[in-house]
């Protein structure tokens, strides 16, 4: 069989877990959208309208900002998501959208979806802990998180300018290292679903 040539693009839901205006994570997942090549399609949705995850509100129906963030989800080929750090891990407002996305469990929007990791604080471990513990909380969903390079931007503040800009070349770099590897395990994952299912 002769492989096609052009490369297939691949869609991507991206969210950043932090609701504010300013936030760095916003600026870096903004700045992955941009950097990325034309064969990885970066939306960025926002979670502002998510609500806190209550059974009784999921048992009614859950509320459209769920059912839209978790049909984008469903048809999309991968997640990427920027995570802050709060207390040394996942800070409330994106731990309770993956508890939304983890239901119902049979059904799992996130099950067997790839997603990628990227975070910005302006301490020294740049988001490593609430990485590592959000690594954690999507195994239980049964997500496939790439490993590495990891995207741990420490110092915030030094690496971007007053508009929000990536202006520090070395993470730029260290960006455009990590969506390539990014592209390379989601076009595995879908080599090998398409195996399974021929
Ligand atoms: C923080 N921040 C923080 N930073 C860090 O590196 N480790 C931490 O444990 C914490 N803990 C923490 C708790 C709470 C409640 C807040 C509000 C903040 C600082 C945090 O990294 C900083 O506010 C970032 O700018 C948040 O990300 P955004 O909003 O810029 O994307």
């Amino acid at each position: 069989m002769v492989e096609s040539a052009v490369a297939p693009a691949f869609n991507v839901v991206a969210f950043a877990g932090s609701l504010r205006r300013g936030s760095y994570n916003r600026a870096l997942l903004r700045e992955a959208k941009e950097l990325a090549p034309p064969t990885l399609h970066i939306v960025i949705h926002e979670l502002d309208a998510i609500p806190l995850y209550n059974g009784d509100l999921e048992a009614a129906g859950a509320p459209p900002s769920v059912v839209q963030l978790r049909d984008a989800v469903r048809q999309s080929d991968a997640l990427l998501i920027a995570t802050p750090e709060y207390n040394h891990g996942v800070p409330g407002v994106l731990k309770n959208t993956i508890d939304w996305l983890s239901r119902p469990p049979r059904d799992n929007a996130l099950n067997g979806k790839v997603a990628a990791l990227i975070g910005a604080s302006p301490g020294m471990t740049g988001t490593a802990r609430g990485q590592a513990q959000l690594r954690q909380a999507l195994g239980a969903t049964n997500t496939y998180v790439l490993l590495q390079p990891e995207v741990l931007v420490a110092r915030a503040p030094e690496k971007f300018d007053v508009d929000g800009r990536l202006t520090d070349q070395a993470t730029r770099d260290v960006l455009a290292t990590f969506l390539q590897r990014f592209i390379d395990l989601i076009a595995l994952h879908v080599r090998a679903e398409a195996r399974i299912t021929a």
